[in-house]
C-alpha cells in the first residue's frame, strides 16, 4: 500500500478541561473527553482529525485532576506515530487561554486547536483539513448549519466570507455554529495575550476569530449535507454520536477515527507495531479490526 509520509510542521493542540457539569453524575469521576463514544474514547475522534490533518506533535490541555487518566491512555503518543506532550489547565477561563498554557510548546509556529468534544465525519474531510493547513499566515474556522446556533459560536457569512461571529447570542444572525476546530498562523498567542476576559470570565475563542476577523485574515469554511458534527455535551448528544458511529462502521465494516488505522496508513507506523497494537486487544473486536488491517491491506 502506497503510505502517505507527509508530516504537517504546524503544532496541535487538544483542550481537554472543563467539568462536564451537563453530564453529571457522569462525569464526576472520569473526564467527559474519556467517556466512550461507542468503541473508543471521545478523546480519540479529535485527536484523528489533528492527524488527518498530518499534525504529529500534540499538547493536550486537561485538568490536574485529569490529566494523568490521559496520559495513561495516551502515554508520549508513539503507538500512534505521535508526539503528545501535556500541559494543565487550573481553571475554566477558556478556550483561547489554550494559547497562554500552550505558547512555549507552539513555539512561533502555525497551530490547529480542537476541543476534546468535537467529533467530525464526512467524506473529504482530509482535502478539508489539508486545504485550511496551506494557509500559513492566515486562519481558518469551520461552520455548520445547526438547528440551536443560539448554543454555539454563530458567524454570519456572506460570499462565502465571515462577516460576524457572536458568541452564543440570544438572537441568532444565521444558523451557522462555529466548530471546535481553528487553524490560526503563528500570531495565535500574541493575539491571544490582547484578548480581555468576557463577562462569563473567559478567554474566549470567539474573540481570538474577531481578532483575526479585524486583519482580514479569517477564513471559514462551511461544511454541509452529508457531513456530521457533534458536539457532545449532554447525555441525549453522546448516545446520537455514538449510535451515529455504530451505524456508519457497521455498515461498512471500516472505522471511524480510529488512530491506530491512521497512523499506520500515513506510514507513522509500521507493520510490526500495527500487529503489536492489535495484539493488546487480542479478544475483542477494535483488535480483530487492527488485524484485519494488516491482512487486508486495503
Ligand atoms: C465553545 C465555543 C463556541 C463553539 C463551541 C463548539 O463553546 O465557545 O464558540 O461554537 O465550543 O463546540 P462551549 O462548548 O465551550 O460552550
Amino acid at each position: 500500500m502506497k503510505k502517505n509520509k507527509l508530516v504537517s510542521k504546524r503544532k496541535g493542540i487538544v483542550l481537554a478541561g472543563g467539568s462536564g457539569t451537563r453530564l453529571y453524575p457522569n462525569t464526576l469521576a472520569l473526564s467527559k473527553q474519556l467517556i466512550p463514544i461507542y468503541d473508543k474514547p471521545l478523546i480519540y475522534y479529535p485527536l484523528s482529525i489533528l492527524m488527518l490533518a498530518n499534525i504529529k506533535d500534540i499538547l493536550l490541555i486537561s485538568t490536574q485532576k485529569d490529566i494523568t487518566n490521559f496520559q495513561y491512555l495516551l502515554g508520549d503518543g508513539k503507538n500512534f506515530g505521535l508526539s503528545i506532550s501535556y500541559a494543565v489547565q487550573d481553571r475554566p477561563e477558556g478556550i483561547a487561554q489554550a494559547f497562554l498554557i500552550g505558547e512555549n510548546f507552539i513555539n512561533n509556529n502555525n497551530s490547529a486547536l480542537i476541543l476534546g468534544d468535537n467529533i467530525f465525519y464526512g467524506s473529504g474531510l482530509e482535502k478539508v483539513l489539508s486545504a485550511a493547513s496551506d494557509k500559513p499566515e492566515e486562519a481558518t474556522i469551520f461552520g455548520y448549519p445547526v438547528e440551536n446556533p443560539h448554543r454555539f459560536g454563530v458567524a454570519s457569512v456572506n460570499n462565502g466570507k465571515v462577516t460576524s461571529i457572536v458568541e452564543k447570542p440570544k438572537i441568532t444572525a444565521s444558523n451557522i455554529a462555529v466548530t471546535g476546530l481553528y487553524f490560526f498562523d503563528n500570531n495565535a498567542c500574541s493575539k491571544a495575550k490582547e484578548l480581555a476576559p468576557s463577562k462569563r470570565g473567559e478567554l474566549e475563542i470567539t474573540d481570538l476569530n474577531l481578532s483575526y476577523l479585524k486583519d482580514s485574515r479569517l477564513n471559514i469554511h462551511l461544511f454541509g449535507r452529508g457531513f456530521a458534527w457533534f458536539d457532545t455535551g449532554t447525555p441525549e448528544a453522546l448516545v446520537d454520536a455514538s449510535v451515529f458511529i455504530r451505524t456508519i462502521e457497521q455498515r461498512q465494516g471500516l472505522k471511524i477515527c480510529c488512530p491506530e488505522e491512521i497512523a499506520w496508513k500515513k506510514g507513522w507506523i509500521d507493520d510490526d507495531k500495527l500487529q503489536s497494537l492489535a495484539n493488546n486487544f487480542q479478544n475483542n473486536s477494535y483488535g480483530q479490526y487492527l488485524e484485519k488491517l494488516l491482512k487486508e491491506k486495503f
